[in-house]
């Protein structure tokens, strides 16, 4: 049985990893290691929290002499790693916390790698997570390609950059098997109502303002998350040593005509009238070091890996939006800080 370290687990893309390792490998145990911030939520994986080959571990990542003792323990086969804060605008506001988990929680996941695979690298793999806003920020022409010169903006993207670094820097000094991919945005059902996408399902829904950052004109490409995680499954089985891989739709769109679609489907959804939601748009002062655009070219992984995204994007809206209006008792939860408690009763207490 291989034994599989997945970090970040309880969060918006850990999640679906997660639930895709545990119900398609069934010959492979799953271990979630996730110290439940406010956006980790054991919540997301209630269908999959008593399958026999699933683990839950509680731990922070920035403790190296844990994340030793937990490879001692359980001797893992493989890292995915995604643990991980994730928000620019946290990352704005807080940048310590981002460089203590991106960077020092990286490289200890990497030392305990190093130290208890040793020389033995057959059947490893440490599969490092990462996004496309390391590469910076595009004008209004190209793309992200695996060979664009790093060049990150924000305490966010610099801490990635500098965990990637990191990755390459272990498997070119001691070999250590790693991939990287990195992807573009994310959106889908589980994502915490902070970033865009569901921040502004929710808003719309509570009647509260959508505040668009600056114009609304920065440009954004959205890649589905269960396609993300399918991505990750074809590069963690089928990627090559010490390689990178985009991933990403090719579907760019600026960040008010994203709205604008969202609230359309809402105003539908929701059986309002038909431009009644975009009354709630509200133009704020811009984010401080706003990248302008992104956008991916993932031809490499089609090409070599045979990935292709698997829904449109205004399909994957609809279904994301119908997915927080049917689970506004998750919404309740997560935002309400009860999963903590759920926490307690599920593992602590039993
Ligand atoms: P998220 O914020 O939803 O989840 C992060 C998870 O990591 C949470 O469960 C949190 O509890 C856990 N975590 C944070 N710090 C930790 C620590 N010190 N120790 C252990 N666990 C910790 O993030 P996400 O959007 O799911 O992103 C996951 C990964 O994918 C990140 O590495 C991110 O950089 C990358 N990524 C995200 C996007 C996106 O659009 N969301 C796009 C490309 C890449
Ligand atoms: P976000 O979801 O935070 O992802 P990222 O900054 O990692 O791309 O933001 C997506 C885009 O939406 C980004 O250009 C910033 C913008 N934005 C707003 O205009 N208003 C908001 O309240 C938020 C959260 C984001």
């Amino acid at each position: 049985m291989k034994k599989i370290l997945i970090t970040g687990g309880a969060g918006f893309i850990g999640s679906h990893v997660v639930r895709l390792f545990v119900n398609n490998y069934p010959q492979y145990e799953i271990y979630n290691l996730d110290k439940l911030t406010y956006a980790g939520n054991l919540f997301n994986l209630t269908d999959i929290e008593n399958k026999p080959n699933y683990h839950f571990i509680k731990a922070d990542i920035v403790d190296g002499e844990h994340i030793m003792q937990l490879f001692e323990q359980h001797r893992f086969d493989d890292v995915i790693h995604l643990a991980a804060e994730s928000h620019v605008d946290r990352s704005i506001a807080n940048p310590m916390e981002f460089i203590m988990a991106n960077i020092v929680g990286t490289v200890n996941l990497l030392n305990a790698a190093k130290f208890y695979w040793k020389d033995d690298f057959e059947n490893k793999r440490f599969y490092h997570i990462s996004t496309d806003e390391v590469y910076g920020s595009l004008g209004d022409t190209g793309f992200f390609t695996e060979d664009t010169p790093y060049d990150p903006h924000s305490p966010y993207s610099a801490s990635k950059a500098s965990s990637d670094h990191l990755v390459r820097a272990y498997h070119d000094t001691y070999n250590l098997p790693i991939v990287i991919s990195n992807c573009s945005n994310n959106y889908g059902p589980n994502q915490f109502p902070e970033k865009l996408v569901p921040l502004f399902i929710n808003n719309i829904r509570s009647n509260k303002p959508l505040p668009v950052y600056g114009k609304g004109e920065n440009v954004r490409d959205w890649l589905y998350v269960i396609d993300h995680a399918r991505a990750i499954d074809v590069i963690f089985h089928k990627g090559k040593d010490g390689e990178t891989y985009n991933i990403g739709g090719h579907n760019e769109w600026t960040n008010i005509d994203l709205i604008k679609l969202l609230c359309q489907v809402m105003d539908e959804k929701l059986g309002r009238e038909t431009g009644t939601s975009e009354k709630l748009i509200t133009y704020v002062k811009d984010r401080a070091g706003h990248d302008l655009r992104y956008a991916i070219d993932s031809a490499k992984l089609q090409r070599e890996l045979g990935w292709v995204p698997s829904l449109q994007f205004e399909e994957g809206i609809r279904l994301t939006v119908d997915w927080y209006l049917n689970n506004q008792e998750w919404l309740e939860e997560v935002t309400s800080g009860n999963y903590l408690k759920y926490y307690e009763e599920q593992y602590v207490k039993r």
